[in-house]
């Protein structure tokens, strides 16, 4: 395993499998009230430039029940927020910390941030991708379904972080991956080269197609996202128009595996890209992917922080 969670191109098939295996004992740990505390006096810094719920909750409530302690570090607060460099940024939280969470726009910042910092780096969402959610729904499906492998999968709606995690994912696992998008709003192309060449050696397929109906025909699993993404909302008006044919509706999931499942990483903007029927019906298992969140993550900062780690 690397030092750092800032992609799921860069863990190996083998480390997504282990966190998963570790992710479901944690969980069952935690539900059985057996206490675990290997990350005991251990401190995790989140830096956040962007709003959270999920994230932030899970990660400080998951090392607290590890042992550990949490600092959230907004970075209005932050000399960060200043212009102090994330070089400098990194180099001094590594004599003080022994983690950091970071949620901010560019990826290349938390690439930036992870290189010079000599404690392990977890990306909590950056404008590209989303490897927290994703190591989330995957385990929600390993739960639900069992094997990952060969499972079709569709994503409906912004070829944005959540797609392009998707696709890294999926790639990875094996999974029959549809990602239907309207024309200019694709997943990033760097990722999806990096996802076909991946697919290539696991057996995915990978699809990429402005059709609805034919990404979700026989999908096991829907997922899907907003369409407008934190730091796009000056768009709304115009997504809204772009996007209406992809909204997850009756409609749209009738064309599914009739076991299908719904997924959504939340916070879902209801009308919009899926319907209170949908997410809110007996397929929906959104708020166990939000749960599991809480979950995988332990798994993450056990191997990254703990004495697990490689
Ligand atoms: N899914 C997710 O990352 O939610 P938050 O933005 O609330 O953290
Ligand atoms: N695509 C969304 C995900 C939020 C968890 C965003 O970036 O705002």
């Amino acid at each position: 395993m690397k030092k750092d969670l800032l992609s799921i191109h860069h863990l190996a098939r083998e480390d997504i499998e282990l966190i998963l295996e570790r992710s479901a004992g944690l969980k069952e740990k935690h539900k059985t009230g057996i206490p675990y505390q290997p990350l005991k006096g251990k401190c995790l810094g989140m830096i956040f430039e962007k709003s959270s719920t999920r994230t932030r909750v899970s990660f400080e409530v998951g090392i607290l029940q590890l042992g550990g302690h949490a600092l959230f570090l907004s970075s209005k607060d932050l000399q960060l927020g200043r212009g102090e460099s994330i070089s400098d940024t990194a180099k001094v939280l590594s004599r003080y910390i022994d983690g950091i969470v970071i949620r901010t726009y560019k990826q290349s910042d938390v690439e930036e941030l992870a290189k010079v910092a000599d404690i392990p780096v977890i990306n909590g969402l950056t404008d590209l991708l989303h490897p927290c959610q994703t190591l989330a729904d995957l385990f929600t499906i390993r739960e639900r379904i069992g094997s990952l492998e060969g499972l079709k999968v569709a994503y409906i709606g912004d070829g944005n972080n959540m797609a392009n995690s998707w696709l890294h994912g999926a790639a990875k696992l094996g999974i029959h991956l549809s990602v239907a998008v309207p024309k200019g709003y694709g997943p990033d192309a760097t990722v999806a080269s990096e996802a076909m060449e991946e697919a290539r050696r696991t057996g995915a397929r990978i699809m990429i197609t402005q059709d609805p109906v034919e990404a979700v025909a026989g999908a096991r699993i829907i997922s899907t996202d907003v369409w407008t993404s934190m730091g796009q909302e000056k768009e709304h008006d115009k997504r809204l128009k772009v996007f209406r044919k992809y909204q997850v509706n009756d409609e749209l999931t009738r064309h599914a595996d009739p076991d299908y499942l719904f997924m959504h990483c939340l916070p879902a903007h209801r009308g919009e890209e899926v319907t209170d029927e949908i997410i809110d019906g007996p397929h929906s298992v959104v708020l166990d992917e939000a749960e599991n969140r809480l979950h995988t993550q332990k798994a993450v900062l056990e191997l990254l922080m703990g004495e697990m780690r490689r």
